[in-house]
């Protein structure tokens, strides 16, 4: 399966904010917003990923993270010269994608849940058609809204609909098998004059090939396109990663624990950065699940 991260749009809500830089590198704690969808990527085990933004934006993300070879991915990265719409990222990462299957997430979305690999792994195992990602909110006409029957599969989509018929958002994750981006060629732009992804995933809707995965009530979604919700995902992360010791969307822990890197690699990543606490943190994960390997070993011995 492919990944691709759809970092661009213009961030207007957040002006001043992001006049000169992308909104999806803000920071949400301590580090860029980019780093939960691409951990989400990651933890999905998928390593093949594009990266879309900006003409202006995507130098930066490129300085980032590179080639991906640091985190035993790989990436590549493509404009998207005007925001035309989210289904835009299919036809825009048409090659990278090829006949796969693709989960495509957005760049300003942050997820956080217990199971969240075993959750991504049942999805992708159990894929026929899409897979979207729903959660309960209080404000549902503020997103796409499905509506469901008690097997699961969607009855109906609508972006954000003055009078939504549930409390199901659709979350900014999507799998799709190999049809999306020949669907997503079929689609004409909407009254807004975008290439809407509710348009795309009605089509499956339509065939009734669209699974609707509830992320429950122990789960947290957050997107952080406002100042409110920004501040809001800094808090929920500062607060649980300052509590637990742990850090959320640490990229170079999910690559080791995923064997993408080894022990070693991961320690170097964290020294490059030793002067922050980020870094000293990766520094004893690796050091920490190294250990913990060897001691496994010589018990196996
Ligand atoms: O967050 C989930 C919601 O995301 C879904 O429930 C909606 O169905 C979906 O339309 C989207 O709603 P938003 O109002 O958040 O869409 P927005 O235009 O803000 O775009 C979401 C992100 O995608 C944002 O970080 C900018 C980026 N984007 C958006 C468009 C339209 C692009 O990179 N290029 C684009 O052309």
């Amino acid at each position: 399966m492919k990944g691709i991260i759809l970092a661009g749009g213009s961030g207007t809500r957040l002006h001043p904010l992001t006049l000169a830089t992308s909104k999806q590198l803000l920071p949400i704690g301590d580090k860029p917003m980019i780093y939960y969808p691409l951990s989400v990527l990651m933890l999905a085990d998928i390593r093949d990923i594009l990266i879309i933004s900006t003409p202006a934006d995507l130098p930066q993300f490129q300085r980032l993270f590179g080639d991906g070879s640091d985190y035993g991915i790989h990436l590549t990265y493509r404009e998207q010269p005007e925001p035309n719409g989210i289904a835009e990222a299919l036809l825009i990462g048409a090659a990278h994608i090829g006949d796969d299957p693709v989960a495509l997430v957005l760049g300003d979305n942050i997820y956080h849940g217990p199971s969240l690999y075993r959750i991504l792994a049942d999805a992708r195992a159990a894929l026929d058609g899409c897979v979207l990602f729903g959660y309960r909110v209080g404000d549902p006409s503020r997103y796409a809204v499905g509506e469901t029957d008690s097997a699961g599969r969607l009855l109906s989509v609508e972006e954000k609909p003055a009078h939504p018929r549930s409390n199901l958002a659709l979350t900014g994750l999507y799998l799709y098998d190999g049809t999306a981006v020949d669907l997503a060629k079929n689609l004409r732009p909407s009254a807004r004059g975008e290439l809407e992804i509710t348009d795309l995933n009605r089509r499956y809707v339509e065939s009734g090939r669209a699974h609707l995965v509830n992320l429950g009530r122990g789960f947290a979604w957050l997107d952080a396109g406002t100042p409110e919700s920004l501040l809001q995902a800094g808090h929920y992360v500062h607060t649980l990663q300052e509590r637990q010791g742990i850090r959320i969307a640490c990229i170079e822990e999910i690559a080791l624990r995923m064997g993408f890197i080894t022990g070693a690699q991961c320690h170097r990543l964290g020294a490059r950065i030793a002067h922050s606490s980020y870094g000293r943190y990766v520094m004893a994960v690796a050091e920490e699940l190294t250990t913990a390997a060897a001691t496994a070993a010589s018990t196996a011995v």
